[in-house]
């Protein structure tokens, strides 16, 4: 059932393509100019009237939740909070009426996050889920919700849960800044129509893969590694590190690339594989300056780029590029080279990909 892949996590990197599709299949409607998803639709007052939403989740569904609360932020104007479930439950929260929650989980069984939700619905706000398992407990204890489709996720790392979530969210956002009125109509079209292709950006990312497992050889035995990203990319760099830390067991950290030189600029050295996401846009410039101070201090920079870059990539050690889209999906694709860095080292190092030790795939306990 590996479909001759040698771990489920490799077969559901490369899935990501068909799971995209699957996620926007039905929903996003270019000829009708729609977005359609009935949960929203039935509950679109409560959308259009929130005061804030509130995002709860946990692990990689946490990291797609800040994505989110960018994209939100950028698209409907509306004060977005990402909170780790399992603080929120226990810090008599401020929510209530007027709230809208959305509750990212893959499994749809993670204990904190549903002790998160029932919270919430307790304190009256109007609770929504982003699940993929579906009929799983989140989904039924939700009040409305979308499903992913990613089909199931068996390797405990996350990989297509996570992009298939940002897929889900990224069309909430649209539908309801259409709703609003806060993008214009050719906006939204052209939005529907790069998300349309990006399925295919991502197959064609997944050719780095060979790339990848060469430069995954050159640092398996490195003992920490840093990820740094700006904007759309932070959490990506967050959850480039979450994945290379879980399964390869090599100490990572994600930072903003602007936090570096307020600490962890102290651990550079020659030593130090630095993974940069640098593509255009998303203050390309300020990205630029923060691998010359890398540069300077000897660390080893792997870049991902844009497809054609110039600057970042006379810089850096080693390069890896990535399709060209539209600033708010750089995500969907820079994701992907991260993934199979962390699948390659891992499995370089001998460790158990599908089932690293001490995890679960749900963390059904508190
Ligand atoms: O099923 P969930 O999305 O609620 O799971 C949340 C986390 O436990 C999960 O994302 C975890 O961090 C993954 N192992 C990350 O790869």
């Amino acid at each position: 059932e590996k479909n001759g892949y040698d771990h489920f996590m490799l077969k559901e990197i490369y899935e990501q393509p068909e799971a995209i599709k699957d996620t926007y299949r039905g929903r996003l409607r270019i000829n009708d100019g729609i977005i359609k998803m009935a949960g929203v639709e039935d509950n679109l007052e409560k959308f259009l009237n929130a005061k804030r939403i509130i995002i709860v989740a946990c692990g990689t569904s946490w990291h797609a939740g800040l994505v989110a609360e960018y994209i939100f932020e950028e698209l409907v104007r509306v004060p977005v909070e990402v909170e780790y479930a399992s603080e929120f439950r226990y810090r008599n929260p401020i929510v209530g009426p007027g709230d809208v929650v959305i509750a990212i989980s893959q499994s749809g069984e993670t204990a904190d996050t549903l002790a998160a939700i029932k919270l919430s619905k307790e304190k009256g706000a109007f609770v929504f889920g982003v699940c993929n398992v579906v009929g799983s407990t989140i989904s039924r204890e939700t009040h409305a919700g979308a499903y992913t489709h990613a089909g199931p996720e068996i390797g405990v790392a996350s990989t297509k849960a996570f992009t298939t979530q940002i897929t889900v969210l990224t069309l909430i956002a649209l539908k309801l800044a259409k709703s609003t009125g806060k993008i214009t109509n050719s906006e939204f079209h052209n939005y529907l129509a790069e998300m349309e292709v990006i399925p295919n950006k991502v197959e064609e990312t997944l050719k780095s893969d060979e790339h990848v497992a060469a430069i995954a050889d050159i640092y398996k035995d490195a003992g920490n590694c840093l990820y740094l990203g700006r904007g759309y990319n932070f959490p990506v760099a967050l959850e480039g590190a979450l994945k290379l830390k879980e399964i390869s067991y090599i100490h990572a950290e994600g930072y903003p690339a602007a936090e570096m030189k307020h600490g962890p600029i102290a651990l550079i050295d020659e030593q130090m594989p630095v993974i940069v996401i640098a593509t255009k846009k998303g203050h390309y410039e300020k990205v630029v300056s923060n691998v010359q101070e890398i540069k300077s201090r000897k660390g080893k920079i792997i870049a991902v780029v844009t497809k054609g870059d110039k600057d970042v990539s006379a810089l850096a050690d080693h390069v890896i590029e990535v399709p060209e889209t539209d600033e708010l999906l750089t995500p969907l694709l820079t994701t992907i080279p991260l993934q199979l860095l962390s699948y390659h080292i891992a499995v370089m190092r001998g460790c158990n990909v599908d089932q690293p030790r001490n995890l679960a795939k749900s963390v059904t306990v508190e």
